[in-house]
């Protein structure tokens, strides 16, 4: 009898050390997930600047020069006049995608305008680029968020835009960014086919995963919901305090009477 007690007492020894250990390299797995990511921003940040200083700065030299050459010709040479404007045309839509390139990889509009206002401007390039409307509806209009929470947020709004294009099938989307409590809470909603609860948890479903992640690293929860009436949504909750600037509890306390 004793042998058996003791047997069993190891065996749970064991397991509790089991699961201990699986406890510890799941966190790290988050851990270096998580950095994993901000080297990712941080090297598509390196790259954005690259593109944009090199190519930038080339560009425009040779933008200046085509104008200066064509000052310098008289009426009579019309060929190479018509050849420089194609030239400097060709030029300037070359700027144009640099800026593109160099935004997508960093998005300096996040700097520029604030989180709020460049998901409302992704929202609308949303509904240009593939037809599906899209609303946007927010009440944090007026705070301002940490750089690092603002990147992820709008990454994960990114993500699930592309999901919609990709696999709704739908005809309409909406954003929305809420202060609520003391959580921000995005959510991305569309009409379509609505995602299966096997896809949600699939360990192929990589973009989820990666969005889940960005999430945790916020110390937030990302849920998904799926039905065929009603579409998916995707809700993503994080700590105020995680994502905003200069969250300090008075600011807290203010942000609850909102
Ligand atoms: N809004 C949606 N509506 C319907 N199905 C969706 C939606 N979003 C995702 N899915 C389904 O869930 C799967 C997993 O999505 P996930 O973003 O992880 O991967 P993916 O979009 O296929 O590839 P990527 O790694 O490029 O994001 C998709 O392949 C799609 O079948
Ligand atoms: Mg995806």
């Amino acid at each position: 009898m004793d042998a058996i007690v003791g047997e069993r007492h190891i065996m749970l020894v064991r397991l509790k050390q089991a699961e201990e250990n699986l406890k510890n390299s799941r966190d790290q797995l988050r851990a270096l997930a998580a950095r994993l990511q901000s080297i990712r921003e941080n090297e598509r940040a390196v790259i954005a600047r690259e593109i944009h200083d090199e190519f930038g700065q080339a560009l425009t030299s040779l933008q200046l020069g085509l104008s200066w050459i064509a000052g310098k010709l008289t009426p009579k040479q019309q060929p190479l006049q018509e050849k420089i404007k194609s030239l400097s045309a060709l030029v300037t839509s070359m700027i144009r995608s640099v800026q593109r390139i160099a935004n997508k990889l960093r998005p300096g509009v996040l700097d520029e305008l604030g989180l709020v206002k460049t998901l409302k401007s992704e929202a609308r390039e949303f509904e240009g680029r593939t037809g599906i409307r899209c609303g946007f509806e927010t009440n944090a209009g007026k705070a301002t968020f940490d750089r690092l929470g603002a990147v992820a947020i709008f990454r994960i709004a990114q993500a699930a835009l592309t999901n919609i294009t990709r696999h709704a099938h739908a005809s309409g989307a909406i954003i929305t960014l809420m202060k609520r409590k003391n959580y921000l809470i995005l959510t991305v909603n569309d009409n379509g086919k609505g995602i299966t609860k096997k896809l949600i948890y699939s360990h192929d479903s990589l973009g989820i995963i990666g969005m889940r992640e960005r999430t945790l690293a916020l110390d937030g929860t990302l849920t998904l919901k799926g039905s065929k009436s009603k579409g998916t949504t995707l809700t993503v909750r994080i700590p105020l305090s995680r994502v905003l600037i200069g969250t300090a509890s008075s600011s807290l306390v203010q942000d609850n009477t909102q």
